[in-house]
């Protein structure tokens, strides 16, 4: 949810911005802006719209810079809000949500001064330069001290040319030593070329870039040593290596990072004292948002039928403000690609204060999830870029699904088996081009219905999910039962219903649904592990995955979904990889 990229040294910035702003594109998309300067001018250029809009700012000349990819958050989309904001003497870049932007704008209006955008952020700008007597540091420490919110700064001041001011609070920031200078961002990849020592800052902590040294410290200026990031430059490359779009690379990914998660989940650092946790509880809570809520959906038809543990899922956003029963002994489990998820991070933050033990199932190292959490189980599906999660999903299932065969070993119930996972999905992402043949079906339709029992439930979730985001087609996932209590009123002749069929004991019972939808004049589409449904006469189109667990089949089933919804998204003409409106990690509540 927006990016921001900062350089100060030998080399000429613009490029340098400009290069990095493609990195961070995929957090935010609506408008875009750098500011360069040669010590004596500072150059601001801004547009609406995406990077390559200001291309033909590269030949800018100066040495230091910052720039910004927005996500609006406080007004539309226009040249005024896009960043970088400017007040007298003072150029920044923000990420985040001031949540006193308001008081703070009116008690400045009241002594005279001007805005010219509906921005959060032009209200720092004014706060700092207002509180500027000589020292930027001192002014941008002032400054946050009156800011309620979340907040990542690269900040520029015309009367100290040499130098940016960065600050963090709960949003992430990462700053160090570049080739030739310094660099600021809140994107590992935006930077990881240039860097060669890399830190992640923490919420409260200021970094001062200027000359070859990174100095960090607190708002009481006291020196921070930080540890040098450890990463891997191939993780944080981003290269579609022949492919069109994203999301449609990371799918053809995940046979392969499903491996790695699955290899790797013993090895993580924490292992053994997770485990220890996992010996002792009898209650799991699990909180995420979006697609990750719905892997969690699937940990937990797994867990409770495997394992006889009780598991609740939660929606992040809805947790932090309900006052959840923690009890004593239960384990938390939070799920997030981006580990920066706002809702995600305050339900973390009110488990821990109520008791819990938090164990993140995260994608993103030094991400915010991380540094919370008692326990960290990475899911090593690499850096994913197209907005709509697809290998980050399977991924968290592969961890999650670890999880559940350490627990039935503990509760001595019949340990369930992972093996053959990867490969069964890569057999299933080669039959998945089938559902190329289904658009036509979708591309006109006015909605679309995703139904199934169980763990296919889930699976319906996830993929009415991928397709609304992506396709802009309104759709619902559904249990199959429940079809009949009143969304069978919706459908008309025509009208796509996909059923998610690979449990045997209820697949005649999905069935029902999907004939009472038939009779209603439904267009019925299958994702089945059972051939002889495939035959059926109601039936439209189908792919016959391969056979898994049933209590693990969403790993597979969800597949054909995803590659549904990148089809349709495509006949309807839309960048499958940059859905309108969404970013891709929501650091904002
Ligand atoms: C998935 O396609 C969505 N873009 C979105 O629902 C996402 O899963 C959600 O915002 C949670 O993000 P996280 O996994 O980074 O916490």
């Amino acid at each position: 949810m927006c990016g921001i990229v900062g350089y100060v040294g030998k080399r000429e910035a613009a490029p340098i911005l400009i290069d990095g702003l493609y990195e961070l594109e995929y957090r935010g998309y609506d408008s875009v802006g750098i500011a360069v300067s040669n010590g004596k001018e500072l150059k601001i250029i801004k547009k609406t719209g995406r990077v390559k809009e200001i291309e033909a700012a590269r030949s800018e000349r100066g040495n230091i810079g910052i720039g910004h990819t927005r996500w609006a958050t406080h007004g539309d989309v226009t040249v005024e809000n896009a960043h970088p904001h400017t007040y007298k003497n003072i150029a920044l870049v923000h990420n985040g949500i001031v949540e006193n932007a308001r008081a703070l704008k009116e008690e400045l209006v009241s002594n005279g001064e001007i805005f010219y955008s509906d921005t959060d952020s032009e209200v720092i700008a004014h706060l700092i330069a207002d509180g500027y007597r000589g020292d930027l540091l001192d002014a941008v420490i002032g400054a946050c001290g009156k800011l309620i919110g979340s907040y990542a700064l690269a900040v520029y001041c015309s009367d100290e040319p040499d130098a940016l001011i960065c600050a963090r609070m709960r949003s992430p920031l990462i700053v160090g030593n570049a080739k030739d200078g310094l660099v600021v961002a809140s994107d590992l990849s935006a930077v990881a070329e240039e860097g060669a020592t890399l830190y992640s800052l923490d919420d409260g902590e200021f970094a001062r870039l200027e000359g070859d040294e990174v100095t960090v410290c607190n708002a009481g200026k006291n020196a921070v040593v930080k540890e040098a990031m450890q990463f891997d430059l191939e993780e944080g490359k981003t290269k579609l290596d022949g492919y069109r779009h994203f999301m449609r690379k990371e799918i053809d990914e995940i046979p392969e990072i499903l491996h790695h998660s699955m290899f790797n989940f013993e090895k993580n650092s924490c292992y053994s004292d997770f485990y220890r946790v996992l010996c002792q509880t009898e209650y799991i809570q699990i909180v995420a948002c979006g697609t990750a809520y719905h892997s969690g959906l699937c940990a937990k038809v797994a867990i409770e039928k495997l394992c006889r543990v009780r598991v609740e899922v939660v929606v992040a956003s809805e947790y932090r403000y309900s006052n959840p029963i923690v009890p004593k002994g239960t384990l938390l489990i939070a799920i997030s690609q981006s580990g920066e998820t706002a809702d995600t991070l305050a339900a973390v933050r009110l488990a821990k204060r109520k008791g819990a033990y938090v164990a993140a199932v995260v994608n993103v190292k030094y991400s915010s999830l991380t540094r919370l959490a008692d326990a960290v189980l990475y899911t090593h599906a690499g850096k994913e870029v197209a907005v709509a999660a697809t290998k980050s999903f399977n991924a968290q299932l592969a961890v999650l699904y670890s999880i559940v065969g350490t627990l039935a070993a503990i509760e001595k119930k019949r340990a369930p088996t992972l093996r053959g996972l990867a490969q069964k999905t890569a057999k299933t992402i080669s039959v998945s081009e089938e559902v190329r043949g289904w658009t036509p079906y979708f591309v006109g339709a006015k909605s679309a219905y995703f139904i199934g029992r169980g763990a296919d439930m889930c699976a319906a979730l996830e993929g009415s999910l991928k397709l609304k985001e992506i396709s802009y087609l309104p759709s619902e996932g559904y249990a199959a039962g429940e079809l009949k209590h009143g969304t069978l009123a919706l459908i008309e002749p025509g009208t796509p219903v996909v059923a998610i069929i690979t449990r045997r004991n209820t697949a005649e019972k999905t069935m029902n649904a999907v004939h009472e939808a038939y009779s209603r004049g439904a267009r019925i589409f299958l994702v089945t592990s059972f051939a002889e449904y495939c035959e059926m006469d109601e039936v439209c189109a189908s792919v016959l995955i391969p056979r898994c667990l049933p209590e693990f089949s969403p790993i597979l089933s969800v597949v054909p979904l995803q590659m549904l919804a990148y089809y349709v998204a495509l006949a309807r003409g839309n960048d499958p990889d940059k859905p309108r409106n969404l970013a891709k990690s929501v650091t904002v509540e």
